[in-house]
């Protein structure tokens, strides 16, 4: 753990990103009086503060409800602003003597800017001065492939050492993912079941309910694959298949972390179905031929002693039917069939599972069969669930940002883990099946189902209402 800064330089503050996420982050930290450090905005938009303040006020207006009025106060007059052209050293040296003024020596330089522009502004900050004491807190996406990803590293790697490097992927600031390790290692009962004699296969659902949102030409250089699964869900992988740390410290759980990213099998074609929502190609910015993939599944193994022989299987789309991410573990079936249940006999085979809602309303079921009323021994499927009201007020945002100024490490991905999960893509960025066209509304195309061996199938995320509760 690394000493808190004494002051937050935030590059890329006029852009969108700041705009929709980073001012309600501080915003509710200035409330939660979590920030206690000046806020250095720096940007190329022919600015002053007072533009700063007012874009401030914009962003606050339309994404948080603002109902402290000292918080709003105490995080305008936390605001410095640098306007400047990265490219131009007089930019660096305004900020440094920003920075002199504040008196501050541990400044964190948050990079809210495209990756192309990281190179020159690392640079510029070690030549100016800025880099000494600091730490750097990176915005994904970290690379599109293992070369860009090595190159970044290298980069960054050049001014700042690694211990002070925080790359955000803001799943692991949902406290509903970090739930998971949490689960699994606060309670005695899963250790003894999570492993490959108890456990079938583990499906991981991201759907959502909307499209591109008109980052269509966003979208054409990343697709599903890169978007979410390389990191997001990976991630989510990492925390349920991880071994229990050795130790304590912040060290020990990343290098849990990172061994099971190394021990993914690297993806291949036979392995992924990509699919392309109808209509995803008129939209603003994509190209009229694009096989780029707004769906994608893929089934993943993971080769530890632990997970041998348990697929992972791995599906995440745009304009699916609903807005949930879930896990579901299945566990496996009893050895033998003690009771003559006719449901079983037509097909209710439902297994033992547990299932893991992420968002929007966290849930933790365990399902099982129970014996219904009636003649005979008959069951049929139900769940015990746990849904608790608690969900987070935090936001991702909010959750890294007060980390990273704290000098926490444990959210933000680590250089081998992050090159490793590009390891584990790397084939199939390239080498893949056409992107297969899906009704939007649908599940995705149905030859998703083909990953799954014999009859299993997809388990779509369940929702209020839904009659397998
Ligand atoms: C982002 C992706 O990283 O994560 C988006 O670029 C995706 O395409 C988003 O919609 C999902 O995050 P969340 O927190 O809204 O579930």
């Amino acid at each position: 753990m690394n000493s808190s800064a004494d002051a937050l330089c935030w590059f890329g503050a006029s852009g969108d990103l700041a705009y929709k996420m980073t001012f309600p982050a501080l915003y509710a930290m200035s409330k939660r009086g979590r920030l206690t450090v000046p806020v250095v905005g720096v940007a190329y938009s022919d600015w002053t503060l007072e533009d700063l303040r007012e874009r401030g006020r914009a962003s606050l207006a339309e994404h948080a409800t603002v109902d402290d009025p000292e918080a709003l106060d105490h995080l305008m007059a936390s605001l410095r602003y640098v306007d400047g052209d990265y490219a131009d050293a007089a930019t660096f040296e305004a900020l440094r003597s920003t920075l002199d003024g504040l008196r501050s020596s541990r400044p964190a330089h948050y990079l809210a800017i495209p990756p192309s522009l990281f190179g020159e502004v690392v640079e510029s900050l070690g030549s100016s001065g800025c880099a000494e004491g600091a730490r750097v807190i990176v915005e994904k996406p970290f690379g599109r492939d293992l070369a860009s990803a090595q190159e970044l590293n290298r980069i960054v790697h050049r001014v700042f050492d690694e211990d002070d490097v925080y790359r955000i992927d803001h799943f692991l600031g949902k406290q509903e993912v970090l739930n998971l390790m949490y689960l699994r290692f606060a309670n005695s009962f899963f250790e003894p079941i999570w492993n490959r004699d108890h456990i079938a296969s583990v499906q991981i659902t991201m759907a959502e309910d909307f499209g591109v949102q008109g980052r269509g030409r966003f979208y054409e250089e990343v697709g599903a694959l890169r978007d979410v699964v390389q990191n997001h869900l990976l991630q989510v992988v990492a925390l349920l298949a991880m071994e229990p740390p050795v130790g304590q410290g912040v060290a020990a759980t990343r290098d849990e972390k990172a061994r099971v990213f190394k021990a993914m099998s690297p993806l291949h074609s036979k392995g992924i179905v990509r699919g392309q929502f109808d209509g995803y190609q008129n939209e603003e910015g994509v190209a009229d031929d694009s096989d780029v993939e707004t769906y994608v599944a893929v089934r993943l193994h993971i080769d530890s002693w632990r997970w041998a022989g348990v697929p992972w299987y791995i599906r995440a789309g745009k304009e699916l039917p609903v807005h949930a991410t879930e896990v579901r573990v299945e566990l496996k079936a009893p050895p033998q069939r003690v009771f003559r249940e006719t449901s079983l006999d037509h097909g209710d085979d439902d297994h033992n599972h547990l299932r893991f809602r992420l968002q929007p309303q966290p849930e933790i079921a365990l399902g099982l069969r129970s014996m219904v009323p009636g003649d005979g021994i008959e069951g049929r499927a139900s769940e015990l669930t746990l849904c608790e009201d608690v969900t987070d007020e935090r936001t991702p945002y909010e959750r890294l940002l007060t980390e990273a100024l704290a000098g926490d490490p444990l959210l933000f991905t680590r250089e081998d883990s992050v090159e490793a999960a590009w390891k584990v893509v790397e084939h199939v960025l390239e080498d893949h099946p056409a992107a297969i066209p899906y009704v939007p509304g649908s599940w995705g195309p149905p030859e998703a189902e083909d990953l799954l061996p014999g009859k299993h199938r997809w388990a779509d995320p369940v929702m209020p209402g839904d009659e397998r509760r």
